[in-house]
């Protein structure tokens, strides 16, 4: 599978073993560790590195894919559904290397993402739950036009604090009518 994003040089596919070095490279990060779940360690080694590529590529119905900028993987991006009465619901998840923020990359990995789940029966809805701390992917999720539902306080316990979390979500019929 190659995805690619409305950026020539950017695109999306599964990970690799010789993805190892530049992944701990760039995972290797507070500030990217402290605004995801604890799936994502810190410090971030070799050894998470090859578990995480064996999870990726393991992982049943869940969508894990390599952010590659240049031949190189600079980060990542996934949804994982839920199951039973929520099964139609996807936890969506992204985050790129410190050295490439700022340049649109998170916004056209996550609209090329988007875009690839929506084509299949599978998500009607796609949930992202961002830390009150990190406006910054507020804002790439309404970019994309995902909507903020609400805030769940103190929901999140994450570097010996609580914090608040604000759920955003999109809908297929918001991509269908282009809000
Ligand atoms: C959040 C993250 C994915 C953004 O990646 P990125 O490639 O820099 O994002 P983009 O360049 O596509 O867009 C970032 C937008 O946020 C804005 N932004 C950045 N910091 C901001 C801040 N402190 N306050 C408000 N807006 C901010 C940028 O200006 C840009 O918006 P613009 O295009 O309107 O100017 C990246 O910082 C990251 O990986 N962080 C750690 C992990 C993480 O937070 N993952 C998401 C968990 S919900």
């Amino acid at each position: 599978m190659r995805i690619q994003t409305d950026i020539d040089a950017l695109v999306l596919r599964p990970w690799r073993e010789d993805d190892k070095p530049s992944l701990v490279r760039h995972g290797n990060n507070r500030e990217i560790w402290r605004n995801l779940t604890n799936m994502f360690p810190h410090p971030y080694t070799a050894a998470d590195a090859d578990d995480w590529i064996g999870i990726a590529n393991g992982s049943g119905d869940a969508i894990h894919l390599a952010i590659v900028h240049e031949g190189e993987a600079i980060g990542g991006v996934g949804i994982i559904p839920d199951d039973d009465i929520h099964r139609h619901n996807g936890q969506f998840g992204y985050w790129i290397g410190e050295a490439h923020w700022g340049k649109g990359f998170a916004t056209a990995a996550a609209r090329a993402i988007v875009r690839h789940a929506f084509a299949g029966p599978r998500f009607q809805r796609l949930e992202a739950e961002v830390f009150a701390w990190n406006p910054g992917s507020m804002r790439v999720l309404e970019k994309l036009g995902f909507t903020r539902e609400g805030v769940h306080r103190k929901s999140v316990f994450k570097d010996d604090q609580f914090v608040d979390c604000v759920m955003y979500a999109l809908l297929r019929e918001d991509v269908a009518s282009g809000s």
